[in-house]
This record gives structure tokens, sequence and C-alpha cells, in this order.
């Protein structure tokens, strides 16, 4: 038996991340939770007729306690999202205070569950989560994962351009790093099947896997960024987790996570000098289980874009990090 909790379920992400849920043979219960409109999300989603057995809770009378005892696993897309003109770090202020309050309640009603950090910035709320957990003495490693699976759906997409496949998800191309700007970084050098990129075309393709996601911000002109295919995206990597975590072998995702608690991991976090760092990793009953190092077979524009990335990356961690050390 699955029980799976989406927070901030009422949001533009989490209604059709919830009804993705719902409609999943692998999922048998479903718990809404948002600070609005879950009883309403969940009437409607409860007339679908599919496997999960769906609630809808809001803060008040315990309801994230209700929500969240018994989750295997919590997938948290709570969180205001960017307008044009905003980094993805301008959501900082608002967010680092929403995922930390959520992470408390993970770490009090369900600390073993497998926990999905969607809201943004990732690069600062996985460690922002991360810390929250350690405080809590119920950080497992394994069981906190960055969704960095838009980078990977917009990069077997956007090569689709070239290759000319019918479907692009059968092109596995790993993106690692972290999800902001520069600090994503396609790697279409160890694309399975090879891709050929025209010399010409690479810069503007690396660029689009890099900011596709101001690409829908404009596109929505003050609406929000991307929902449907991060709900896609999200929904994408929990199955497969919860395929992995059924005894399904061979699943391996790019994920953030935190590096010097995964096996294999260590080598990564000591090369280059992020602990937190999006990779492939293979994923088992156990969540986390391996980290592949992809950083040995890269080109050298590739590794120029890794270097840029690790600069990023480290000051966006070390915020996460210090908003839970030592609060504002
Ligand atoms: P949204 O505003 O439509 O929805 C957010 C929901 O969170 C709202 O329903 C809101 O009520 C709820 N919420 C706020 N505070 C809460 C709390 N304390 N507890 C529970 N729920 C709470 O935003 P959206 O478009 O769904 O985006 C959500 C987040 O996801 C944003 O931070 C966005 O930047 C991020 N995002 C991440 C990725 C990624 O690739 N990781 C992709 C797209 C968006
Ligand atoms: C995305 O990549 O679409 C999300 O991180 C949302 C955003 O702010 O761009």
């Amino acid at each position: 038996m699955v029980k799976a909790v989406v927070l901030g379920a009422s949001g533009g992400i989490g209604q059709p991340l919830s009804l993705l849920c719902k409609a999943s043979p692998l999922i048998d219960e479903l718990a809404l939770y948002d600070v609005v409109n879950t009883p309403g999300v969940a009437a409607d989603l409860s007339h679908i007729s599919s496997i999960a057995k769906i609630s809808g809770y809001l803060p008040k009378d315990d309801g994230m306690k209700h929500a969240l005892t018994g989750a295997d696993i919590c997938i948290i897309p709570a969180g205001i999202p960017r307008k044009p003109g905003m980094t993805r770090d301008d959501l900082f202020k608002i967010n680092a205070g929403i995922v930390q309050g959520l992470i408390k309640g993970i770490a009090e009603f369900c600390p073993n569950s497998f926990i999905l950090v969607i809201s943004n910035p990732v690069n600062s709320t996985v460690p922002i989560a991360a810390e929250t957990l350690k405080q809590a003495g119920v950080f497992n490693p394994k069981k906190l994962f960055g969704v960095t699976t838009l980078d990977v759906v917009r990069a077997e997409t956007f090569v689709q351009d070239i290759t000319g496949e019918r479907d692009p998800s059968k092109t596995v191309i790993p993106v690692i790093g972290g999800h902001s700007g520069e600090t994503i970084v396609p790697l279409f050098s160890q694309a399975k099947p090879t891709v050929e990129i025209p010399q010409d075309k690479y810069d503007d393709l690396v660029h689009r896997v890099q900011f596709g996601g101001d690409e829908v911000v404009k596109a929505k002109d003050g609406a929000g960024s991307a929902t449907l295919s991060m709900a896609y995206a999200g929904f994408r990597f929990a199955e497969r987790l919860l395929k992995a975590s059924k005894g399904e072998s061979g699943i391996v995702e790019p994920t953030f996570v935190y590096l010097p608690g995964i096996d294999g991991g260590d080598a990564i976090a000591k090369e280059t000098g992020c602990d937190y760092f999006s990779v492939p990793v293979e994923l088992g009953q156990s969540g986390a289980e391996k980290a592949t190092n992809p950083l040995g077979n890269v080109t050298e524009k590739e590794k120029q874009l890794i270097e840029a990335a690790i600069k990023g990356l480290k000051g966006n961690i070390e915020k996460g990090v210090e908003f839970v050390k030592n609060p504002p």
C-alpha cells in the first residue's frame, strides 16, 4: 500500500500533479494538503474511478498531521512562482520559510517518507530541507530529492529538432548541476542513443535548456511559470521512484541530492566542491542507492559549463544551509 501526499496541491502544479497521482495504479491513498481549496480539489478528483482513495486537508483541525501521517512519498510544489523579470533566487524570501515549515511537519509525522522538493529555488530549498531534517534528527539523504526532471524533459524535447526522432522521450540525456540558468548542464555528449549536434546549433540548444523556464514565464506574462510540464515531470520522477522502491531494477534518473550521504556521491562532492548536485542516480528500494559520476567523460565545452554551474551553485547551497543554521 502506497500513501502519497501532495503539499501545495491546489496550485498550478499541484492540481495537475494530483490528477496524475490519482490516475496512477501505483498509489493507493492520496492526501492533498494546501492552505486553500483542498476540499474542492479533493472532491473533484474523488469522482475519478481509479484506485487511490483521496482526501483533502487545510491547516485547521490538525490538517497537516492527518495528511502526512502514514505517508510513503511527499511531493512539494508549495510556494510562489516567478513573474517576468524575477530570478528563482528572488523566490527565496517567501519559499524558504514555506518549505521549512512543511519539512518540519514531515519530520514530525512521516520521517521515513520519500521527499520530492519542487518548490524554487531548488538549489537552496533542498539544502533547507536537509538541514531542517538534520535538526530534527531524521535526515536520510537517500530519501530527499530535488526534482530537476523538467530540465531532462526539456533537453529530450528540444534536441528532437536535431534528431527528428518521433518520440523524444526515447533519447536519454543526463542533465546535471542544479536547477536555475547556468547551473543547469545538459550533457549531450552522453546522450543515448548518440546525438550529433551541429556546432552552429550547440550554444542555442544548451541555452534553451538552461533558460527554458524563462520561456514559459515570459509567455504566461505574469500568470506564473511552468505548471503542466512540471506536473508531468514531477509525476514522471515520482512514478519511477515508486517503481524502483517496489523492486524494479535499472532505473536511473538525474536528481539534486546530498551527495556525501549516497553511495558513490562522496567522490563527486569532492570533485565539484558541492555537497548538493544533480547527477544520474540509481533508484532502488531504499531510494537514492547510487550516484553515478558523469564528470570524467565530458567534452571541453561541457567542462566549461560545469565550472560555471559549480560557481553559481555554491552560493545557492550556502544560502539554504545558512537559512536554517543561522535564521534571519
Ligand atoms: P502556485 O502559486 O500556482 O501554487 C502554489 C501553491 O502552494 C498554492 O496553491 C498555495 O496556496 C500553496 N501554498 C503556499 N504556501 C503553502 C503552505 N505553507 N503550505 C501548503 N501549501 C502552500 O505556484 P506553482 O506554479 O504551482 O509553482 C509552485 C512552485 O514550484 C514555485 O516555487 C515554482 O517556482 C516551482 N517550480 C519548480 C519547478 C522545478 O522544475 N523544480 C518547475 C516549475 C515550478
Ligand atoms: C522552470 O524551470 O520552469 C521552473 O523552475 C519555474 C521557473 O521559475 O522557471
